[in-house]
C-alpha cells in the first residue's frame, strides 16, 4: 500500500529494490529514519515492528492517524487551501509553537503544511490545487496498517541500542550526505553519518542503510564485512530537462543481499522441475 503522505526523501521509487534484499529471517523489524514510511507502509505486516523518527511534528501526526484518524480528517475538512492561511501557520511553525497545540490540532497544520507546500518542505507555498480529500481513504487505511506498529520519537542510536537483538533488522534511510539540512525539525549533521556508522557497526542485528552514493560514504562504509551495492533509479526531478537521467544511490549491508532474490531463483526451479514430471 502507499503511504498517505509525501516527504522529501521519500523511498517511493525505491521500495521494491529494498523489499527484495531484506535478509530471509529475522524477528524484528525497525525503521530508524521513518519519514513518510514508503516501506513500511509497503512491506507485508509483521508482528514486531517498530516506527521511529527524530522529527516530534511528524511522529505526533503518526500517533494521531494510528489513534483516531477520523478526529484528524474533521479537522483537515475545514483546513483551506489559500496563501494566507498557509503563511500563518509556517510562522507557527517557524516560531516552534506547535508543541503548545493540542495533538490533533497539531496534527491537521503538520499535515496542512506538508501537502500544501513546494516540494513537501513544509516552508513556501505551492499555489496549486490540492484536494485534500482525496487523502482521506489512504489516512484511513494507514491507521489501519498501524495498529500494530509501535512508534517511537528518539535519535536513531538510543533507538538502535535499545532494540538491538540478534534476530533484529534495522532499515536505515538517513538524510543524504550534503542534504542533511533538508530537513526541519532535527538537527542532522555531517558528523552523524559516522555517529551512524559506528553505532551499526557495533550491532548484533542486520541492518540496511540506504545513501546516495558518493564518495564521502564510499570511503566511511569502506569497512570489512560490508556489502555496499550500487542501484540507480529515474530521477524525476531532472526529467524535465534530460529524458532517462538516472539518480545514483547505495545500498550498504552487513548481509548478502542476494540470499532472499537467490531463495526465490531456488524454489522457481523446483516449481519448474515439478511440472517437467508432470508433462
Ligand atoms: C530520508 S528521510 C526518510 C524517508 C523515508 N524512508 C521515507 O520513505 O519517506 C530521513 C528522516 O530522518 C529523520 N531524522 C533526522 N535526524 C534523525 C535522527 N537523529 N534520528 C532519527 N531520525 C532522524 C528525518 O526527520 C527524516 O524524516
Amino acid at each position: 500500500m502507499n503511504s498517505f503522505m509525501s516527504w522529501v526523501g521519500g523511498k517511493k521509487s525505491l521500495r521494491d529494490k529494498l523489499l527484495i534484499r531484506f535478509p530471509l529471517e529475522y524477528g524484528r523489524y525497525i525503521e530508524a529514519f521513518g519519514g513518510a514510511g514508503w516501506l513500511l507502509f509497503h512491506k507485508p505486516p509483521e508482528s514486531f515492528e517498530v516506527f521511529n523518527d527524530m522529527n516530534s511534528n511528524l511522529v505526533n501526526l503518526y500517533r494521531c492517524v494510528r489513534e483516531d484518524p477520523r478526529k484528524l480528517i474533521y479537522r483537515l475538512k475545514y483546513m483551506i487551501n489559500a496563501r494566507d492561511d498557509f503563511c500563518c501557520i509556517v510562522e507557527q511553525h517557524r516560531r516552534g509553537l506547535f508543541a503548545r497545540f493540542r495533538d490533533y490540532d497539531r496534527a491537521a497544520k503538520f499535515y496542512y503544511l506538508i501537502q500544501f507546500s513546494y516540494g513537501h518542505k513544509t516552508d513556501q507555498y505551492c499555489c496549486r490545487p490540492v484536494a485534500m480529500w482525496k487523502k482521506f481513504p489512504l489516512i484511513e487505511r494507514a491507521a489501519a496498517r498501524l495498529q500494530s506498529v509501535a512508534i517511537e520519537n528518539r535519535d536513531f542510536e538510543s533507538l538502535i541500542k535499545l532494540y538491538d537483538r540478534p534476530d533484529s533488522f534495522f532499515y536505515c534511510d538517513p538524510p543524504y550526505y550534503a542534504t542533511e539540512d533538508f530537513y526541519k525539525d532535527v538537527d542532522f549533521t555531517r558528523e552523524d553519518h559516522i555517529r551512524l556508522r559506528n553505532t551499526l557497526l557495533e550491532c548484533e542485528g542486520k541492518f540496511l542503510v540506504s545513501y546516495n552514493d558518493c564518495p564521502e560514504i564510499r570511503e566511511l562504509w569502506n569497512v570489512p564485512g560490508i556489502y555496499i551495492e550500487s542501484v540507480t533509479r529515474l530521477n524525476n526531478l531532472a526529467q524535465r530537462y534530460e529524458s532517462g537521467a538516472e539518480y545514483h544511490e547505495v545500498f550498504i549491508s552487513n548481509y548478502d543481499t542476494s540470499e532472499r532474490r537467490n531463495a526465490d531463483r531456488q524454489l522457481s526451479l523446483l516449481d519448474d522441475g515439478e511440472e517437467g514430471i508432470y508433462l
